[in-house]
């Protein structure tokens, strides 16, 4: 079988890296880069340091308003599954990556498999729901991390092709959890195990909002512990063009760091007292690592967390924010709910039951 795995943001570096290591066990994986993110922090490190293959191709697309992004992508990918043409086309996640190529690969009738199916915020202001409802609709294969999303699917009529195969970012997780470079960090940063908050925030929603920005740096600088923030670039500029910047620099329990890789993530995230976060897969990373987590949106697609008591939803009310630091929760239960950890072998099985013939 010959599979063409498209990634091209963060997120999606992490959830492919165990899948390419199952699938080219067997299979012709190519794996192609769109190029959405292109800073070494953003990109390559994440290659390195989770032992992603080099991909065998780079559209090197870059940013752009979503409609250049995603019409760029699905030109160079339009050409590619001609030229190539595979038995299947794996997508991840929700972002115009996928999009572009669930869409390319859908006009030219080679099968589609989605890999974190079935999630939704039910929010259509989010580019990301937009991208996702299109491309389940899209795929032969729905593959999907929980029982939320396939229910979800059912409720939209699609019942066809939808397996549940766990969270992908489990096995990611699982398998740097005892990293040296994990345990280094929080000394790295000068910080102490349990003692400082780790924040994160890039969602469109928040990060391009002078308001909503404001109030969460403001919740940030009265936080009772040192805030840890490793800053997305796009939020990076927007501080600055939003005259966000002063307000920050006051605030001397805030430290700001570029992105930091995978394995960092993992030490910092792991020692944190809580999480604080508008990332959707950092939500899940938190409940792996019995962190408690204060989501910094109205709604989340990982209502799973909610519900079991290890995750707050706040948006972007400085108060809230507050209250959620003063009330941190660790439940004694932390069900399974994200499968066993082996996601990936799972894809693998159901291509295989459905196009494979081994090489
Ligand atoms: C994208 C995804 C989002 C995902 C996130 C993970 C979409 C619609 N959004 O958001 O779902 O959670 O990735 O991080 O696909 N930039 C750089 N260097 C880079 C990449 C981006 O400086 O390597 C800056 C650029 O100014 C760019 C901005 O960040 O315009 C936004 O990047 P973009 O890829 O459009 O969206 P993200 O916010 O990263």
């Amino acid at each position: 079988m010959k599979i063409i795995s498209i990634v091209g943001a963060r997120p999606q570096f992490i959830k492919a890296a165990p899948v390419c290591r199952a699938l080219r066990s067997q299979h012709e994986e190519l794996l192609v880069h769109s190029g959405q993110h292109y800073d070494y922090n953003m990109s390559d490190v994440f290659f390195e340091q989770l032992g992603i293959p080099r991909p065998d191709f780079n559209l090197g697309v870059g940013s752009g308003t979503h409609g250049q992004q995603t019409a760029e992508m699905l030109v160079l990918l339009e050409e590619l599954f001609t030229e190539q043409s595979p038995d299947v086309v794996l997508v991840y996640g929700d972002t115009n990556t996928t999009l572009a190529g669930g869409l390319a690969a859908a006009k030219l009738n080679i099968p589609v498999a989605h890999v974190e199916a079935g999630l939704r915020s039910f929010n259509r202001t989010m580019p990301e729901e937009v991208n996702r409802v299109v491309v389940d609709h899209l795929s032969d294969i729905l593959l999907c991390p929980t029982r939320t999303a396939v229910e979800n699917l059912q409720t939209e009529g699609i019942t066809d092709g939808v397996v549940l195969v766990g969270d992908v970012m489990l096995d990611t997780a699982r398998h740097f959890a005892n990293a040296e470079e994990a345990a280094a960090a929080v000394e790295h940063f000068g910080l102490q195990s349990g003692e400082y908050y780790l924040a994160t925030v890039h969602r469109a929603g928040n990060s391009d909002s002078e308001a909503r920005l404001g109030a969460i740096i403001q919740a940030f600088a009265t936080a009772d512990k040192p805030v840890i923030w490793a800053i997305h670039p796009r939020t990076a500029k927007n501080i600055g063009t939003l005259g966000l910047q002063a307000v920050l620099d006051k605030a001397d329990n805030i430290t700001t760091v570029p992105p930091v890789s995978y394995v960092e993530t993992v030490g910092l995230l792991s020692n944190a007292a809580a999480l604080l976060t508008d990332s959707g897969g950092m939500q899940k990373e938190a409940y792996f690592f019995s962190v408690p987590c204060v989501t910094l949106r109205e709604e989340t697609e990982w209502t799973e967390t909610v519900e079991l008591g290890w995750n707050q939803l706040v948006g972007a009310d400085t108060n809230r924010i507050l209250a959620a630091m003063g009330s941190l929760a660790k439940p004694e239960s932390r069900p399974d709910v994200y499968g066993d950890g082996h996601a990936a072998e799972a894809i693998l099985a159901v291509l295989d039951a459905r196009y494979g013939v081994c090489l």
